[in-house]
């Protein structure tokens, strides 16, 4: 497989699972958090299939497509380990979704962020909330689910956290 087909099939792997599980939270209330703005490519698909919802997004920096920038009341600029305690402490633990896009080529810096957001991130999760992430992010009590179709294990991480 060359490096171009990896990135289509990573790419395609990320649309697949965030259409599923804009599809399952489609009933249920509760904001979607958005870690890893980047150049807001997940962020405005999302948007686009769950229209009138709250979609908090957070990143180090704003890099995002200029259509793509979160108003200021939806958007945590600065280090996930300052955002992140920051939000839960506004928004508690209600989020129906959160996807985790935060990952880079350093697969050591990768272990090192799960590792971090395996402890910040139920500050924010509601009950059963739905988390898509590009890591392997481990909640404590959260259960695996099954992969869209044609989406590889461990190409994306589709879990339950805890009711
Ligand atoms: C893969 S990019 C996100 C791509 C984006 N979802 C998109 O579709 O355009 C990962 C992002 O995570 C952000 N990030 C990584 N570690 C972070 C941290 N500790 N705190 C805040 N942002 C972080 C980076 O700044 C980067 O923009």
């Amino acid at each position: 497989m060359t490096r171009l087909d990896s990135a289509i099939r990573r790419l395609q792997a990320q649309r697949a699972c965030l259409d599923y599980a804009c599809r399952l939270i489609a009933d249920r209330p509760g904001p979607v958090i958005e870690l890893g703005l980047g150049n807001g490519r997940t962020y405005d698909h999302l948007r686009a299939r769950l229209p009138g919802r709250d979609i908090y997004a957070f990143d180090r920096q704003i890099a995002a497509h200029p259509d793509c920038i979160p108003d200021e009341a939806h958007m945590f600029l600065g280090d996930f380990t300052t955002t992140l305690p920051e939000a839960a402490r506004s928004l508690g633990p209600t989020a129906v979704l959160a996807h985790c896009d935060v990952g880079s080529g350093d697969a050591d810096a990768n272990a090192a962020l799960a590792d971090m957001l395996s402890r910040l991130l139920p500050g924010l999760l509601g009950p059963g909330a739905v988390m898509i992430c590009d890591q392997d992010i481990r909640i404590s009590g959260a259960t695996d689910m099954s992969l869209p179709d044609g989406v590889s294990p461990g190409r994306y991480f589709l879990r339950t956290a805890p009711h």
